[in-house]
């Protein structure tokens, strides 16, 4: 094998090896040995994939090159990519904190082949790296491979399994597993193919294991995940073959370094132990003694892996400028790590704190944790002071009525803002719902739209109320909806479809709202500073009227410059008037947050703010003309 000559000589005693250096030498090995091309992780926000909410895998970037849609311009690369896992086919959300292996947040080290190297390189690179890079004893690892499956039409893949054997693992070793463990798919649809995995036994055990390999064992574990991309599922379930073979792998960093540093758990290694120094600094807290279940007495280590785990996952998203009030996801992992910090280690503001401590840990790899932290952190307080105050409005209120309908105690999300206010519209239903014991899509649809409740929440409220929760009717409505929704139109009245095209067209760029977090609290009040914008159009009587004038002045006309606007018809009209600016620091109707009220001064004309809306990205400013003798 003509590449081992090509491998530098690396320090192979690496269990004092920090796990940014153990994150270079994977770079390092493809890049600098085996000539791939470094691509940087994507944001965790998928940028055009409407079939995924976080980016969950380093393929994902690669998605239209698996799909042939486009031509790479290299064929090998390796990343180290930051993935979110708590949703959708892959998600980890219910056991992270419970166990040693599993987070919101993780980093996959990957290598890339797109049409090039297949199986044979694809193994024999992994496992090159594995035993002679990183030193790990062959006798700790396992491999699987696809077994076949007979749904599929697919034999065993002993190709790979050969491929295994020569490499010089015993066949004891090389094992074969089904659909549900090879055969790996990005999610309801897209490109997938058989997998091989390599195992680790982290007891270093000279006994042979293999009957405990994919069994769930938290010390004998997958470790590096090798797909063979030679398929496309889908969307009604097919699957078809694709004209080019590709290599996707993904190996989890954390679990490479846990054992690199000869650890137990995740949690044990430098990834995590800087956050629970920082958690112990802030809060005096007991230090982390790293026990699980039992024996964690008063729940404080599982407080700590919770706390860690979600501060570096909501960092991640918020750098990533993700908001909370777009992904009801985010917010509540940012809730629940609130509500650990409070609730176990007495510290409102712990995961502002936090977000510094996984800009310094994770900051060298990824630098938009470091640029974009004042941000990140404005945000979590913004956040934390928006949930204090829903708790003490809404939270009351659900606390009664769980007083007097203890079932509702099982509702999860019982801080969901429309929650008060959908339960009792339900409640209203029922003598009518129980004539069918039915919750049909319309009520749903309603409890959805109008008080913002998921359909985990409506599902739980159905079962509270001995109600058949009719979710495929539920999500026909949803499909029914989704364009009007996506674009945002749905939401605004003021702004029709044509305003919308009529923006769009002129290339007129969305409203930056981020001021909107650039307060001062004095404690009873919210000061924003006032902020000079540039007027980009109004809306009255539903027509849009675009100001072609670059300069901060008021004069406005009609997007084709034909017609310029009576001042005084806008000062007399009572239809609503709706104001669009380049920049503003009002905060949006949307998340269950209600929107600012504030005035906007154009030359000595005062415009009184009632409600903001955002549409497509577009803040527009509702209201009317103050009277004035100004003009
Ligand atoms: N895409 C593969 C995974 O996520 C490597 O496991």
């Amino acid at each position: 094998m003509a590449y081992y000559k090509l491998i530098r000589s690396y320090n192979q005693s690496s269990n004092n090896k920090p796990a940014n250096l153990i994150r270079k030498e994977f770079l390092d090995y493809f890049s600098k040995d085996l000539k791939h091309s470094i691509i940087r992780s994507s944001p965790v926000s998928p940028i055009a994939d409407q079939t995924l909410a976080f980016i969950n895998a380093g393929m994902n970037q690669f998605k239209g090159i698996f799909l042939d849609y486009y031509e790479p311009p290299v064929t090998k690369v390796v990343n180290s990519q930051k993935c979110i896992r708590v949703g959708g086919k892959h998600n980890d959300l219910s056991v992270v904190g419970n166990d040693s292996y599993h987070h919101t947040f993780f980093e996959m080290l990957g290598n890339w082949s797109f049409g090039d190297y297949f199986k044979e390189d694809a193994c024999t690179y992994a496992w090159n790296l594995l035993t002679n890079v990183y030193g790990i004893p062959e006798e700790c690892l396992y491999v699987t491979y696809f077994g076949g499956n007979e749904k599929l039409g697919m034999g065993p893949d002993l190709e790979c399994k050969n491929i295994w054997l020569k490499l010089g693992l015993p066949e004891c070793k090389v094992l074969p597993f089904g659909i549900r463990e090879n055969f790996w798919e990005m999610g309801v649809s897209g490109p997938c193919g058989p997998c091989t995995e390599i195992h680790v036994d982290y007891m270093k055990r000279s006994t042979n294991q293999a009957a405990r390999v994919n069994k769930g064992y938290a010390d004998l574990m997958e470790l590096w995940n090798i797909v063979f991309i030679q398929y496309e599922r889908l969307a009604n379930g097919c699957i078809v073959p694709l004209p080019k073979h590709h290599v996707d792998t993904g190996m989890g960093l954390e679990r490479l370094v846990t054992f690199l540093q000869g650890k137990k758990s995740n949690y044990d290694t430098d990834l995590f132990q800087p956050l629970f120094d920082a958690i112990q600094k802030h809060s005096n807290a007991p230090k982390y003694k790293g026990t699980f279940s039992d024996d964690d007495t008063g729940k404080i280590d599982y407080g700590y892996r919770i706390l860690a785990d979600h501060a570096r996952m909501v960092t991640v998203a918020l750098a990533d400028n993700m908001l909370p009030e777009q992904h009801q996801k985010l917010r509540r992992i940012l809730r629940n790590a609130i509500d650990v910090g409070e609730k176990i280690f007495k510290k409102p503001g712990i995961v502002t704190e936090l977000a510094c401590t996984v800009a310094d840990n994770l900051g060298a790899a990824y630098p938009e944790l470091c640029h974009n932290l004042k941000q990140v952190q404005r945000i979590i307080d913004f956040e934390e002071d928006l949930f204090k105050r829903l708790r003490n409005t809404s939270g009351k209120k659900w606390n009664k009525m769980v007083e007097v309908r203890p079932e509702l105690a099982s509702i999860t999300d019982w801080m969901a803002s429309g929650l008060v206010d959908g339960y009792k519209e339900l409640q209203s239903m029922l003598k009518e719902l129980h004539k069918t014991n039915v919750l049909p899509g319309s009520v749903a649809f309603k409890l959805y739209d109008t008080y913002g409740l998921n359909s985990e929440t409506i599902a739980e409220l159905a079962q509270v109320e001995s109600l058949h929760f009719d979710q495929i009717d539920f999500e026909k409505q949803l499909d029914n909806c989704r364009y009007q929704s996506r674009i945002g139109l749905d939401k605004c009245s003021i702004l029709t479809k044509e305003s919308l095209r009529i923006l769009e067209e002129n290339h007129v760029s969305k409203t930056n709202d981020s001021f909107k977090y650039n307060y001062i609290y004095n404690g009873s009040n919210y000061e924003f500073p006032a902020l000079n914008s540039k007027l980009i159009g109004i809306i009255i009587n539903g027509e849009l009227v675009i100001n072609r004038n670059d300069s901060k002045t008021t004069k406005i006309n009609n997007v084709n410059n034909r017609k310029a606007i009576n001042i005084n018809e806008m000062l007399n009209s009572t239809n609503e008037i709706g104001i669009i600016l380049d920049k503003t620091v009002c905060y949006s109707l949307e998340g269950g947050q209600v929107s600012d009220k504030g005035n906007i001064c154009i030359k000595n004309l005062l415009f009184n703010i009632d409600s903001v809306r955002k549409v497509n990205g577009y803040v527009i400013h509702s209201g009317h003309f103050a009277k004035t003798d100004l003009l």
